[in-house]
């Protein structure tokens, strides 16, 4: 595995992959890997020659009061695990090389960030979006492997290459779960033992919301209420619950399209999110 600090030296290594004719695939991560992000890395080797993983804690997604600075790094543990799991090149960049004082852009993101995380956390996508389509640029990937727990994001991204008409394939792929429900993520770390076993409530929630859909229940405020009842017995705080369609996000008074049942709670150090997408084909979203 090949690790890459300069912007340049990735653009370089780009190049040459494809004039060697091999097709890019790109896992962007904020590091302190687990078993969510190897997952993408397996989906993202199946369908491309080269798998290239960036490690980047982007500062322009964590708002003044967030937890950018406590955020997990381990860049040895990062480097081992994604050794294993068969990345070719860790594009690791600098914060003072991706983020020069004398800035003169920066995307806003217009749709689909007036709820969820959107909402409780202002400018968040703008962050994301300004840092992927810099990543793109860099890594010049074919495909980029994005996990559903983040599906505002992967509904964002969308919605951002098909603005700027970015030749990238966007792929989402399914949430990966400890063994009692709750999703993987970086920030489960900071869950207090009575937390981390209350966490498991999101996922019991959110799968007694897709029964009682696949049970026929068709009023949005209904299944809101049936999640909010099963989330108020965590010692956590809701901070919130919303039924919307998907992927434009728009608030929804009946179940008859593909919707999302998305919740976020508060424990002591970690917000956790999750999430079900509920298609009308029953077909899931993602590789
Ligand atoms: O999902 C994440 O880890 C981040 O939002 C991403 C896509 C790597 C951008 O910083």
């Amino acid at each position: 595995m090949k690790i890459i600090s300069g912007i340049k030296d990735m653009q370089i290594e780009a190049k040459k992959q494809m004039k060697l004719g091999h097709s890019i695939a790109f896992v962007p991560t904020m590091g302190f890997l687990h078993e969510g992000h190897i997952s993408l890395v397996e989906a993202a080797r199946k369908q491309n020659h080269i798998v290239v993983m960036s490690v980047f804690v982007n500062p322009l997604q964590f708002g003044p009061n967030e937890d950018f600075d406590r955020y997990p790094r381990d860049i040895k543990r990062d480097e081992e695990l994604a050794r294993e799991a068969g990345v070719d090149i860790l594009f690791y960049p600098h914060v003072s090389e991706m983020y020069p004082d004398d800035r003169t852009t920066t995307l806003t993101v217009n749709r689909r960030v007036d709820t969820l995380c959107g909402e409780s956390r202002p400018g968040h996508f703008d962050g994301v979006a300004t840092v992927v389509l810099k990543l793109f640029q860099i890594v010049l990937p074919d495909r980029a492997y994005f996990g559903l727990k983040d599906a505002q994001q992967v509904a964002v991204i969308t919605g951002l290459v098909e603005d700027f008409n970015v030749p990238v394939e966007i792929v989402p792929c399914p949430i990966i779960r400890e063994s009692d429900g709750l999703a993987k993520s970086s920030r489960n770390v900071y869950l207090t033992p009575s937390e981390r076993s209350d966490a498991s409530e999101l996922s019991n929630s959110l799968r007694a919301a897709k029964e009682a859909v696949n049970n026929g229940e068709s009023t949005a405020h209904e299944i809101k209420k049936l999640v909010e009842s099963k989330l108020q017995e965590t010692v956590g705080t809701i901070d919130y619950v919303e039924v919307l369609s998907y992927p434009e996000l728009k608030q929804i008074e009946t179940i008859d399209e593909d919707i999302i049942v998305a919740v976020a709670v508060q424990f002591s150090a970690a917000r956790l999110i999750d999430n079900v997408i509920i298609t009308r084909s029953g077909i899931p979203i993602g590789v």
